[in-house]
């Protein structure tokens, strides 16, 4: 038989795969709540603007409460046949308020309620986002609180670079996740415009109010174009441009953690909360949080090209491609609070080995910057004399099998006659971090500040 929302002038129901193919309820019946707020809000527009009965709006009202209860309770009875949850929800109101179901649609089209619904969905999501966003950043804080004057090795090419102080790096990705916050923000106050009477593409000839229901709805304003409103996704593929570069900041830690939890660097021990063991290895300790943290941005980035290639070149207004644009968002979403959420459990409950990074950072020459510097302010060197001086002693040291610091002046003179004993109090790594008092630099009374400055922040 054929469908009973839009079947009039159908005279055979759908094939089987023309359903399998068509249907959306098996996921976007997540957005049921959503759903039914829209209707909710739209229900009673039409009865303010004096387009239904009062009592017909509260019919409605009471029946979308429901419904509503029997999808949270489980019992609801999702139909693929019925193909998406708006009309899920609306035959179901029929059968619990019969005949004032039917005007529920007065004004109104599937194409604004499912981008309605859909933006309500991701602005929850952002909303989420920036929970989870800010939960890290304080975990952050705690850590580079705790170490702001711990020494570690800072990297380029992840060889030695300059000793840093752990409250440093801890702070480096407070202000990348900050950032990632801030266009969460940002996204939301762009997106957070109603579709709802935007109708199939053109509007509607109802006196809606489409004030009303935005207001209703938490929504800023209308927007301003019906052809817009019904056929961008704009607001679904910033959500996922934004995710996509949060999840690359959470790749990159991630990547530090599998990095400094090995035996080879044991620069942190991750909880065993968060971590795991090997089924045939019993020494086992791995770090599986992090690694799947690290592979997340793979998905969510695919999700952003997924739905950029869906949209690109669509012609306005609705085409059912469209409806690709909910699973894409949904993995994405799922697995950026995730990993957000595992992250934060990761550092909150992880161990900086002191010891192990104060020793990592005095070795590798790492102090190397800082004699070179020395030579410059002392003895007045042009500062690549001092690197080519510097780079002399690092040669010797390690033709000798030794640090810089266990060089003796001796040494050190028969390179540059007028080095002095003064040398060795710039060699030690931290004399080293705390030199570097420049605005945004490693030294700790820095550190320190920045982590004032996140604490105000986050109160
Ligand atoms: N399930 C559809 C979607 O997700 C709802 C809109 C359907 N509109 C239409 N004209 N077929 O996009």
């Amino acid at each position: 038989s054929s469908n009973q929302m839009w079947g009039g002038r159908f005279a055979a129901g759908p094939d089987a795969i023309m359903e399998a193919i068509n249907a959306s309820i098996g996921f976007d019946k997540r957005m049921a709540a959503q759903d039914i707020a829209g209707s909710r809000a739209h229900a009673a527009m039409l009865a303010a603007q004096g387009i239904i009965t009062s009592s017909d709006a509260e019919a409605m009202r009471e029946g979308l409460l429901t419904v509503l209860s029997e999808i949270e309770t489980g019992v609801f009875q999702f139909s693929t046949a019925l193909e998406d949850i708006h009309m899920n929800v609306e035959a179901r109101l029929k059968e619990v308020i019969g005949a004032p179901a039917g005007r529920l649609h007065t004004g109104r089209s599937r194409n604004d309620q499912v981008a309605t619904d859909f933006r309500l969905w991701v602005r929850d999501q952002l909303d989420a986002a920036s929970s989870g966003l800010t939960a890290l950043i304080s975990a952050l804080v705690a850590q580079a609180e705790m170490g702001a004057d711990w020494v570690m090795p800072g990297f380029t090419h992840l060889q030695t670079a300059q000793p840093v102080t752990w409250g440093h790096h801890m702070l480096a990705y407070v202000e990348m996740f900050a950032r990632d916050l801030n266009r969460v923000q940002d996204a939301r106050k762009r997106m957070n415009e109603s579709p709802l009477g935007a109708a199939a593409l053109a509007g509607t000839s109802f006196p809606i109010d489409r004030d009303m229901t935005a207001l209703a709805l938490g929504f800023d304003r209308p927007m301003a174009n019906s052809l817009d409103a019904v056929s961008d996704r704009d607001f679904a593929l910033e959500f996922l441009s934004v995710a996509s570069i949060s999840a690359m900041h959470l790749s990159r830690f991630a990547e530090e953690l599998v990095i400094w939890s090995s035996v080879q660097f044991r620069f942190v021990t991750l909880s065993d909360r968060f971590s795991t063991g090997s089924s045939i290895m019993p020494q086992k300790k791995n770090p599986d949080a992090a690694e799947l943290i690290r592979a997340k941005v793979g998905r969510i980035f695919g999700a952003n090209v997924a739905l950029m290639m869906v949209m690109k070149g669509l012609p306005l207004a609705y085409s059912k491609d469209m409806q690709e644009d909910k699973e894409q968002v949904f993995d994405a979403a799922d697995n950026w609070m995730l990993a957000l959420a595992a992250m934060e459990g990761m550092v909150k409950d992880m161990t900086a080995n002191r010891t192990n990074l104060e020793a990592a950072a005095s070795a590798g020459f790492s102090t190397a910057t800082d004699l070179a510097d020395w030579l410059v302010r002392t003895l007045d060197l042009p500062f690549r004399d001092a690197h080519h001086v510097t780079g002399s002693l690092v040669a010797m040291a390690e033709q000798k099998g030794c640090d810089l610091p266990d060089l003796s002046l001796e040494d050190m003179q028969s390179v540059h006659e007028a080095i002095t004993a003064d040398v060795f109090d710039v060699l030690g790594v931290h004399n080293s971090v705390a030199s570097r008092t420049s605005y945004g630099g490693t030294a700790p009374v820095r550190v320190r500040e920045q982590v004032a400055r996140w604490k105000e922040v986050l109160e």
